[in-house]
């Protein structure tokens, strides 16, 4: 048994990369569906059959536990997932809570009423999809009230990183930021909504300016689940098997994945 981690393609491996670092002793199983991505130019009942298959496969993998590492998947998928019902024992969650509950200043699980908090002007970078699915905003209105989300879907960012183009993923989010700043010129938080993100965090740190509070997901996410682990041990999967599973072509996968996180990564076919 293992924690799966799944993602549309390689963005889920900055999630990894902080959950196995937090969590050393937890074995994880990664799935890229790499021959789908983008996720994010998908409409929701193609994103939550491809979410569903993905998360199916984990949980035949003896997985007990799946966290979506795709906030596609998340805002498109996951509330449609859990109401429908997923096997006894088995769980599966998303990544824009923690995120949420660190921009709010919360505590895990704190349910209280919404409330105003320190920032006002928050810029979303998201895929389309999750833009348009206004996820986002509707967690975010359950706990603070008063702050202004603009929000940047940053069309063809996902397609570059999973091409290994970064020199045009970079013109990208430069472009993506110049048009948040012309609807929104002084943010003071910027969200980085999609897990392909962080690969190019200091592209966007750079363009929105050092005032600028950039939250990406990696570590929230780890916190949240070394927390979630201690509270549910028995979804930590002792004695489990990691593996990285790839929809694509394992070689060219396992040399990209190589490439962002600079350690031997070998893909196997799902
Ligand atoms: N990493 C996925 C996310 O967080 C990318 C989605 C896509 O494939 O477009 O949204």
């Amino acid at each position: 048994m293992a924690v799966g981690i799944f993602d549309s393609g390689l963005g889920g491996l900055t999630v990894l990369e902080a959950v196995q670092e937090r969590l050393p002793d937890v074995a994880f199983i990664y799935y890229g569906d790499n021959a789908h991505a983008p996720y994010g130019v998908r409409d929701a009942d193609d994103v939550y059959d491809l979410t569903t298959r993905a998360v199916e496969r984990l949980w035949g993998a003896g997985c007990d536990l799946v966290i979506l590492a795709c906030n596609t998947a998340s805002a498109a998928a996951l509330r449609r997932m859990q109401e429908k019902g997923v096997p006894p024992g088995k769980r599966v969650l998303g990544v824009f809570v923690p995120l949420i509950e660190a921009l709010t200043e919360r505590q895990w699980g704190d349910n209280s009423p919404p409330r105003e908090v320190a920032v006002k002007h928050v810029a979303l970078f998201a895929t389309p999809a999750t833009v348009s699915s206004r996820a986002f905003q509707r967690e975010l209105a359950f706990r603070a009230v008063g702050v202004d989300v603009e929000a940047q879907a940053c069309g063809g960012v996902v397609d570059a990183i999973e091409e290994g183009d970064m020199i045009l993923a970079e013109a990208l989010v430069r472009s993506h930021v110049d048009a948040l700043k012309r609807k929104m010129p002084n943010p003071e938080a910027a969200i980085l909504g999609c897990t392909h993100y962080p690969l190019m965090q200091n592209v966007f740190q750079e363009a929105l300016g050092p005032d600028v509070q950039v939250y990406s997901q990696a570590n929230l996410v780890a916190e949240s689940l070394a927390d979630y682990l201690e509270r549910h041990p028995k979804m930590r999967g002792e004695g489990g098997e990691g593996a990285y599973l790839t929809t694509g072509d394992p070689r060219r996968v396992s040399s990209r994945a190589t490439q962002f996180l600079r350690r031997p990564i070998t893909f196997t076919a799902a």
